[in-house]
């Protein structure tokens, strides 16, 4: 047992938990999805796993997209750019329930299976069914060797390093890459698509020191995080378009290690009846970073801040618009001792401080950037209310059965 723990502490380093330990290795692991695979000066892409299938992703007639749980969001969250770059019908399956339905399947299609441990059973099932009915199998898969990335045709390894925390997170942001990666591939013959290529690889190159600005916030959501949850409270993460699979994410990593019932919600959806919810008690977390959506997301701050909402904002660094917008100091004084009320400079600070700001990039690849503080969020709750993040009850790493 002594020899366990001292492993144990070796392979975890400084860190207390696993889960902390693979955020902050995201520098890094992102960096080495994309070694090797990327020329950042001659803005190319290759992917030598897909090579001798090209012919065939590049005439595919649909592309769907099958995954569980946190792979399935990294689906979700670059269906669009699929959509945009290869000018097909793209959709995203949780496998459990396109198996439920045995959706129909023809050889003409492309189906890409998302798995960090390449064993989940569900998975593996509709890659079996997928197999069976003539389409071309695509593994996008952490594990080297493992059950998925052997019956697959085709496919790419993620390349995130060994990931043991059961919340998933760098293999979250590698996949995503991976996945972007894939669709600047299928796309590179299309000259209509060029510029827009060129700014999305521009933009990858970036990535590495943006995510390391995003981990130099841990203090601050450390501290938001045990102000704003202070005990469990139900919670919404509220976006739209790019940043959708970020609230899904988020929502996934709060729900599973702090147990707090936390929903991942369209913006579009909100009066569609979450907005019922909406209320000072209610844990509320925006995201209205800087593209085409943020008067869309901003009319969301705009409803939720109506119905008495106290949101944290997850938004982009230098942007003026949100200050003006983000007066929820009700909330933190509604936290004071009875008669205590706060200083200009106290109330000045509060504001910055509700505010997350993180380095801006292109609109493709902000889920990569969004999802990180979500991730801290919930390791920082769970620590503060005594859960354990690495072992959350009830859940294990890989669902084989
Ligand atoms: C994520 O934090 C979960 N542990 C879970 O949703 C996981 O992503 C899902 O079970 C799929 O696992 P896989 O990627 O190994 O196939």
């Amino acid at each position: 047992q002594t020899l366990e723990l001292e492993v144990s502490r070796i392979k975890k380093g400084d860190y207390d938990h696993y889960m902390k330990k693979e955020i902050n290795e995201q520098p890094d692991s992102v960096m080495d999805t994309m070694r090797g695979r990327i020329n950042f000066q001659e803005h190319k892409v290759r992917l030598g796993g897909l090579v001798k299938e090209m012919e065939r992703l590049k005439t595919a007639r649909r592309m769907i997209f099958i995954a569980c749980g946190t792979s399935y969001h990294s689906a979700v969250g670059t269906q669009a750019l699929f959509e945009e770059l290869t000018e097909l019908p793209c959709t995203v399956e949780i496998a459990s329930n396109f198996l439920d339905r045995r959706a129909p399947i023809f050889p003409s299609d492309v189906c890409v299976f998302i798995s960090q441990s390449g064993e989940t059973k569900d998975t593996l099932n509709a890659l079996n069914f997928c197999k069976a009915k003539g389409a071309l199998c695509v593994g996008i898969v952490n594990t080297v060797g493992s059950s998925i990335s052997i019956a697959t045709h085709c496919g790419v390894h993620v390349n995130a390093g060994p990931e043991i925390g059961v919340a998933s997170t760098k293999a979250y942001t590698s996949q995503f890459i991976t996945l972007v990666m894939m669709a600047l591939v299928i796309s590179e013959d299309n000259p209509k698509k060029a510029a827009r290529r060129r700014e999305i690889i521009d933009a990858l190159h970036e990535l590495p020191d943006q995510v390391r600005r995003v981990l130099a916030l841990d203090i601050d959501i450390k501290t938001m995080s045990a102000q704003y949850y202070p005990k469990e409270r139900n919670s919404v993460i509220i976006g739209r378009g790019h940043q959708f699979a970020t609230c899904l994410e988020g929502a996934l990593k709060i729900k599973e290690i702090t147990y707090m019932a936390t929903d991942g919600v369209q913006a579009g959806e909100l009066k569609h009846g979450p907005m019922a919810l909406i209320e000072p008690a209610l844990g509320i977390i925006l995201v209205m970073t800087d593209n085409s959506l943020f008067p869309e997301a901003e009319s969301a701050f705009e409803q939720v801040r109506a119905r008495g909402g106290q949101p944290i904002i997850l938004c982009n660094e230098g942007d003026k618009r949100i200050p003006a917008a983000c007066t929820p100091i009700g909330w933190l004084e509604s936290l004071l001792p009875p008669g205590t009320t706060l200083g200009q400079k106290q109330r000045n600070d509060w504001m910055g401080a509700r505010a997350l700001r993180i380095p801006k990039t292109v609109d493709a690849l902000e889920g990569i950037l969004t999802v990180i503080p979500l991730q801290l969020m919930a390791y920082h709750i769970a620590v503060n209310q005594g859960k354990d993040p690495d072992n959350p009850r009830n859940l294990a790493k890989s669902v084989t059965v």
